[in-house]
């Protein structure tokens, strides 16, 4: 019988159609946001909520402890007493890739099969084990060309992570990659700004735990998606090493300092060898972008992520780039509907931009 039910609620929400619930599985924290969207584009934030990882719960992308995480989605679910089942999942990392891609105008079929055949050669993990989609970004008539923005994911990995989330009870209806949930939310909040923005070109970076992620974004669309695999967790781990405590008090230490609010000297010397090796890192992405008299040289920069808090990461980026910093405010152009505490709605701000933005999506 109750094998009957199970089918049924899966047949159920195979079904459903409508805004979707957003997840993204950071490597400290599992992010779910439920949004609305009024007839005029206007997304209000109903339901949303940061559930931290315990230590090594994924490495190398990997999920290695998958009922901590289906507990952590199913829980949320209770918690929320939501009766919506579809979900837009995110990934990232290696086994995702995107790639900007320009094909001569035709007929439908004509330019997504030129899109679709010239992306293969672009997919490091072989097409043969991609799911591959693809947004157009408009056409550039003179040329007669289409501009379109590509992203793939390793199929393997997308079953996997539908299986976790079946297992918490919801349906994956959308896969969607991270960097594009990110832009979502970056073009909603750019409003007015965002031609004078699109035009002069953008770097954005999202400093993550496992990962800083970049993006360029220029002419209505990203031209460059990159992760580094430097992020937060690595202080956290030489605080352990060093230090000789816990993962959470090492995460404790670095967030919120000691007893009197204030990070260690030793802490410090930590935080400044990691924001040299990771601008080093940065350097050598952006150079094209940052390059004064290049005609690629972006005029922007926007930033994102819990690791962005990490003192001198925001001065690191602003002398990298030689371009004033703007941290993005998701929640200037998103309305929040539900009741958080202001601890919650300062998470949602640094660290929930790609939840956000998956939650933005609709089928
Ligand atoms: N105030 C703060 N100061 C320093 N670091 C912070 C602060 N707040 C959060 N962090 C760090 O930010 C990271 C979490 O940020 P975020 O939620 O953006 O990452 P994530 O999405 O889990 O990781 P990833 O995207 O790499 O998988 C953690 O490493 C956390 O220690
Ligand atoms: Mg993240």
């Amino acid at each position: 019988m109750s094998e009957l039910i199970n089918k049924f609620n899966d047949f159920k929400a195979s079904m459903e159609k409508g805004q979707l619930i957003g997840i993204d599985i950071g490597l400290s924290a599992i992010k779910i946001a439920i949004l609305e969207d009024s007839k005029k584009g206007q997304f209000k934030l109903l339901k949303y909520r940061s559930i931290p990882l315990s230590e090594a719960s994924i490495i190398e992308d990997e999920i290695q402890k998958p009922e901590e995480i289906i507990e952590a989605i199913s829980e949320t679910m209770k918690l929320f007493k939501e009766k919506k089942k579809i979900v837009c999942l995110g990934l990232d990392g290696p086994n995702t890739v995107t790639k900007r891609i320009q094909v001569p105008d035709g007929v439908d079929e004509e330019v997504e099969d030129n899109i679709l055949w010239e992306s293969e050669q672009y997919i490091p993990f072989g097409a043969d084990d991609a799911e591959i989609g693809f947004s157009i970004i408009g056409r550039i008539e003179e040329d007669d060309i289409v501009d379109s923005i590509v992203g793939a994911a390793k199929s393997s990995v997308i079953q996997k992570y539908i299986g976790y989330i079946a297992e918490a009870g919801l349906y994956v209806k959308t896969v969607d990659l991270n960097c594009f949930a990110l832009v979502n939310v970056f073009e909603n909040y750019l409003g007015d700004r965002f031609y004078e923005v699109s035009d002069s070109g953008a770097i954005i970076i999202d400093f993550g735990a496992q990962y800083t992620s970049i993006i360029v974004y220029k002419n209505a669309g990203p031209v460059l998606t990159k992760e580094v695999n430097i992020g937060g967790v690595l202080v956290t781990e030489e605080i352990q090493r060093s230090m000789g405590v816990s993962y959470e008090e090492a995460e404790d230490l670095k967030v919120f300092g000691d007893d009197n609010g204030n990070l260690p000297e030793e802490l410090m010397s930590i935080i400044e060898i990691h924001n040299d090796k990771l601008m080093d890192e940065l350097r050598k992405i952006l150079n094209f972008y940052i390059a004064a008299g290049s005609s690629e040289q972006a005029s922007y920069c926007f930033v994102t992520g819990g690791s962005s808090k990490l003192p001198g990461v925001l001065e690191g980026v602003s002398k990298l780039v030689d371009l004033d910093v703007e941290e993005i405010d998701p929640l200037e152009t998103i309305e929040v509907k539900g009741k958080f505490s202001e601890e919650e709605i300062e998470s949602i701000r640094t660290c929930g931009i790609v939840a956000l933005g998956l939650g933005m999506r609709k089928i």
